[in-house]
């Protein structure tokens, strides 16, 4: 491990969420991913600590952006693998190495939908998970891992 910043929490957005405000408002809001990432850019720095926002369509980014995390090390990290979430394997995997907080989240209630939505793989490799209150969910997980480092 090169670097350590345990006040950086990266927030990782998958597939689709870039556009969110536009998407399906009536499941997932009207807030764009610009709108949640700055909300959460000033709580944060008034709790001390730095979010570093990332969003991908693209499975294999995710999966190297947590090795990055591995390698440098973080503070915690946010996760929603959106579609990923029920299928990547190797987005589990790679959260599996990590040994820091891991919150997932969901925007919309994922067991209140589809079947093939209710199956999230990296549920048991993550340190906990929020689902079904909007974008709510990316301040009640900063929250939640604010109090673990503050803790720690
Ligand atoms: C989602 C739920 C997923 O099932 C879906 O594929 C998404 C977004 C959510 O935030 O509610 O793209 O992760």
């Amino acid at each position: 491990m090169t670097e350590t910043r345990k006040t950086s929490i990266h927030v990782i957005n998958g597939p689709n969420l870039d556009m969110l405000g536009k998407r399906e408002p009536h499941v997932y809001g009207t807030q764009t991913l610009d709108d949640i990432n700055t909300d959460l850019a000033v709580r944060a720095k008034k709790a001390g600590l730095e979010v570093i926002p990332f969003q991908t369509n693209h499975e294999g980014e995710i999966v190297e952006k947590l090795h990055g995390i591995f390698t440098t090390g973080a503070g915690a990290v946010i996760l929603n693998a959106a579609a990923y979430t029920h299928t990547s394997v190797a987005i589990r995997d790679a959260v599996s190495m990590l040994d820091i907080p891991v919150i997932e989240v969901h925007l919309s209630n994922i067991y209140k939908r589809e079947a093939f939505r209710h199956k999230s793989l990296p549920a048991d490799v993550v340190t906990g998970q929020i689902t079904g209150f909007g974008s709510q969910v990316y301040r009640l997980a900063l929250e939640a891992v604010r109090d673990l480092i503050h803790a720690g």
